[in-house]
């Protein structure tokens, strides 16, 4: 079974697809972290954000195995992550180790903004996990809080809002709705019920799937 999650910036989609993988016992992917590494990789390099030809260089020698990596996780590499991520080099030089991932034969659960519209079409499941930008806002302010990072809530608001907007309006693989995703919006969900109400969305979906006995 593949599961699809998508949506913006601090929708809770991370939390949703890692638990639904932990519950059918299948591989996870944060497709949002090959981004962040090649973003981190600029940042480090000391690269110009707008610099394509060494995004791509980056991007091509990515090691995918080393990307658990607190540094992946600030505001600065997500903003910068957001500027190489509409490279159409960039995402090409991403896609096969994407693909790769998804046709595990167990199957696999992948987040982020265009696997249920560009990697995985032909997914099981496709959830689309949204909230207003103003809780999104929120919950990110005391992640990054949490981490240590000294920033106001109202620049994180302004991030998302800007990050939502180049990921929403990038010619490549933006960051849409695909026609046959459940939307879920956790707005006023915590993590339980958001988790409870994507599992509802996941179990509705295999049983259409299950042929009727007679
Ligand atoms: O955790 P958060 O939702 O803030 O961001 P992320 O999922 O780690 O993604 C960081 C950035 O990578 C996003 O703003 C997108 O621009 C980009 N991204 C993408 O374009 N396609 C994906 N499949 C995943 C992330």
């Amino acid at each position: 079974m593949i599961i699809a999650v998508d949506g913006p910036a601090a929708s809770g989609k991370g939390t949703i697809a890692r638990r639904l993988a932990a519950h059918f016992a299948l591989p996870y992917l944060d497709t949002g972290l090959l981004y962040r590494g090649v973003a981190h990789a600029m940042l480090q390099h000391g690269h110009d954000a707008g610099d394509a030809a060494q995004a791509f260089a980056l991007a091509r020698g990515l090691d995918v195995e080393a990307l658990d990596d607190e540094a992946l996780r600030t505001a600065q590499v997500g903003a910068m992550a957001s500027v190489v991520a509409a490279m159409p080099d960039v995402r090409a030089a991403l896609l096969e180790v994407q693909k790769a991932f998804a046709a595990k034969p167990q199957g696999a659960v992948l987040d982020g903004r265009d696997i249920g519209t560009v990697i995985c079409p032909h997914a099981d499941v496709k959830l689309f996990v949204t909230a207003s930008s103003e809780v999104r806002a929120r919950r990110r302010f005391l992640e990054l809080q949490k981490r240590g990072e000294a920033i106001e809530e109202s620049q994180v608001l302004a991030d998302i809002q800007l990050r939502d907007e180049r990921d929403q309006s990038r010619a490549a693989a933006p960051l849409v709705q695909a026609p046959d995703a459940v939307l879920l919006d956790t707005s006023n969900l915590d993590i339980e019920n958001a988790f409870r109400a994507a599992l509802a969305e996941v179990e509705r979906a295999v049983l259409a799937r299950t042929p009727k006995s007679r």
